[in-house]
């Protein structure tokens, strides 16, 4: 268990699985972010976690449990297949821990519930690492769509797709929780809810797995938001990669095109169409993952939170309502919308 820590103290962060993501974006951006320092990294190979262990100056620990038993972890970062976060989110906070848990949470809204729930009698921090939430770039176009530069919201579309992966990848493994809805559907999704609120229904969705593939492989989707706005995502794992949103509205529209995965130094580039013109804003790089980080630390400290749920709605229930979104695509593909029109989101809680 840790120690009671000092408010000044920086929190000591554990990451269990030497993932592609952990490797690539979350721990290099560990640098920038105050009040977090890495002590541990656990794998389940000696040498992947040594290999971390060496780069981002660490003890490396073999076994995730192992990790879990050591008394200088206070938070921890968990990038593993979705199949798997159940039991390590609930060990992990049965521990003691806050958790930053990867995209998504959970591959079902009982189970979401069911972690959001142990985490909440805990006095814990249980956040979903939808880093692209946290980069400023959707403030500002939410800023421009509340001063009315596109007037009245009548459609949004967003899509993500990207080309196809090594067949070991653990995006084709059913028994891990893969599929494209999971992986890079759920981006358009977060996004849908960040700009249209979170009373969606889903009227309908088709979601296709590729011959030879044990997953779906793309998907399509389309809601409706309590003020009758229509989101349509498109999505997949076979595709020219795309990672963009558009907002039309009754006076023009807002198209971004580097939404969900921009690198740290690239500066985002919003376009405003209007009926006589069109502004192109180039705005400040940012590094969605270091900004992620930042916002977990705030939320563990307990400070306001920043990004993910605009206009004050509660991180921990708006990822609720994104895992029975989840669920409500998967029965509308099953035929669900067919019977009743639309497959509502149950009210989490
Ligand atoms: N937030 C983002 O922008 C973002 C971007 C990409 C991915 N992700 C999410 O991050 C997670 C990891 O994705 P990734 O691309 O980094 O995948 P990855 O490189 O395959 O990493 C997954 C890790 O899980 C561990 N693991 C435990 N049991 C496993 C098993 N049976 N098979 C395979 N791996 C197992 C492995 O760690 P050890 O071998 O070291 O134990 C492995 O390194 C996913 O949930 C994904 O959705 C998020």
């Amino acid at each position: 268990m840790p120690q009671p820590m000092a408010e000044t103290r920086p929190l000591r962060l554990g990451v269990l699985g030497c993932a592609d993501i952990a490797w690539r974006r979350t721990l290099p951006a560990l640098a920038d972010v105050a009040g977090l320092t890495l002590t541990a990294v656990a794998s389940r190979s000696a040498e992947r976690a040594r290999r971390f262990a060496d780069r981002f100056g660490c003890a490396a620990v073999t076994g995730y449990q192992r990790l879990l038993d050591r008394d200088d972890v206070d938070v921890v970062y968990l990038p593993l297949p979705v199949a798997l976060h159940g039991h390590w989110v609930e060990r992990a906070l049965s521990g003691g821990r806050h958790v930053l848990v990867e995209k998504p949470l959970a591959a079902t809204a009982a189970e979401a519930l069911r972690l959001s729930g142990l985490a909440a009698s805990a006095g814990l921090v249980l956040r979903e690492n939808f880093t692209f939430l946290h980069h400023p770039q959707h403030a500002t176009v939410m800023d421009l769509i509340s001063g009315g530069e596109i007037g009245e919201l009548r459609a949004f579309t967003g899509a993500f797709g990207i080309p196809p992966l090594p067949g070991t990848d653990i995006r084709y493994r059913a028994d891990l929780g893969g599929g494209a809805l999971l992986d890079v559907g759920v981006y358009p999704l977060r996004a849908a809810q960040y700009f249209l609120g979170s009373t969606l229904d889903v009227l309908g969705s088709a979601l296709h797995t590729a011959p030879t593939y044990d997953v779906d492989t793309s998907g399509d989707v389309l809601l409706r938001s309590g003020e009758g706005v229509c989101a349509h995502l498109s999505f997949g794992f076979r595709h020219g990669y795309r990672s963009a949103y558009e907002i039309w509205g009754s006076a023009g529209r807002i198209v971004v095109e580097r939404a969900y995965a921009p690198p740290p130094r690239y500066r985002p580039r919003i376009r405003i169409e209007q009926q006589d013109r069109v502004e192109r804003l180039t705005l400040p790089a940012a590094d969605q993952f270091a900004e992620t980080l930042r916002a977990f630390v705030a939320a563990v400290r307990g400070e306001p939170e920043r990004g993910p749920a605009p206009g004050g709605r509660p991180v921990a229930r708006e990822q609720l309502v994104h895992a029975s979104l989840i669920d409500a695509i998967r029965a509308s593909a099953r035929g669900g919308a067919r019977d009743s029109g639309a497959v509502r989101a149950p009210a989490p809680g």
